[in-house]
């Protein structure tokens, strides 16, 4: 299928048509930026389409797939919500040029190998690898199949998902994939909550408590900068105080912000740590970061 609505072109099955359209504006030197997500967008979700604008993006093409390969058996691929109308409505409003919603037969075609062949870093299973064992290899293969359909000469992710940002460039670079990786800041919400699709999962309580781990993440930053005792029981203060109020922590952690290695010493000096958190409220897993 490939329907246009006013300026706005949209695919779903026709791969090829999509190839010729990306190609006809790589000869007219446009350059042409992509923006991967699962749909259901937020204001978060339009700050990358913006944002890739004024990295040079002369061409948008967005894409809107709900991957079940970076789902673990029992997470919430089943209940994701699909709004992909509504989606298509508020891409035209900011003048995205192309989205693409394939299906699953388009990502994953059979026979098409199922991992991506590159030196797996030991992050694919720390902070939220460990917790959710096999979803960034299902992040790293979409990624991969989305960058060969589209071509895109940049493409743009959210801190939100730090991890993910870090993972995908380095699967990039070691893949030769010829795609700039850029990263856009968090979105929040009013109170804070970084905003997510997954926030949409919370009753009133939980929705009230969520805020919490933005809330330990600065307090954590505060008495980290001021050094006033060491990383280390800073952060284990705020797990207990975060489990104490309902969040259950999977993780708190200070990384670098290149590659998220760990981190022995802090030793000040600006945009080089990352405060990364994760928690669980009932059953919606929310996570968050800030840079040190
Ligand atoms: P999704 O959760 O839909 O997010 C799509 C993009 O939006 C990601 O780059 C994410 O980091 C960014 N994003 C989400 N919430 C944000 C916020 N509050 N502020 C700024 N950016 C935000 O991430 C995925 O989808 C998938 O894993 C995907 C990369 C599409 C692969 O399936």
């Amino acid at each position: 299928m490939n329907t246009r609505s006013n300026r706005m072109q949209i695919f779903s099955d026709n791969l090829s048509d999509l190839n010729i359209m990306v190609l006809s504006w790589k000869e007219k030197n446009e350059v042409v930026g992509f923006i991967p997500t699962m749909g259901n967008l937020h204001e978060g979700h339009l700050s990358l389409i913006r944002k890739i604008k004024e990295f040079g993006a002369t061409k948008t093409i967005v894409s809107i797939y709900v991957n079940p390969k970076q789902f673990g058996p029992g997470e919430d691929y089943a209940k994701y919500p699909r709004t992909l109308d509504g989606d298509i409505k508020l891409l035209e409003k900011v003048n995205v040029d192309c989205v693409f919603c394939p299906s699953d037969k388009e990502i994953y075609p059979p026979n098409v190998e199922s991992q991506v062949m590159i030196n797996k870093l030991d992050l694919m299973d720390e902070l939220c690898g460990k917790y959710r064992p096999g979803h960034f290899d299902g992040v790293l293969l979409v990624v991969n199949r989305l960058l060969s359909i589209i071509q895109p000469n940049i493409a743009i992710f959210g801190q939100k998902d730090y991890q993910q940002y870090v993972l995908i460039k380095n699967m990039v670079r070691q893949l030769i994939i010829p795609t700039e990786i850029l990263m856009a800041p968090i979105i929040r919400e009013n109170d804070g909550l970084a905003m997510s699709s997954r926030n949409s999962y919370l009753n009133s309580n939980q929705r009230s408590k969520a805020i919490h781990l933005y809330k330990s993440l600065i307090s954590a930053r505060k008495k980290i900068r001021e050094n006033k005792i060491d990383c280390k029981s800073i952060l284990r203060t705020e797990i207990e105080r975060l489990n104490k109020i309902g969040l259950s922590v999977d993780y708190l952690e200070i990384r670098t912000s290149d590659d998220l290695s760990s981190v022995k010493e802090y030793k000040k000096k600006n945009d080089e740590y990352v405060l990364l958190g994760a928690v669980k409220l009932g059953k919606t897993r929310l996570i968050d970061n800030i840079i040190l």
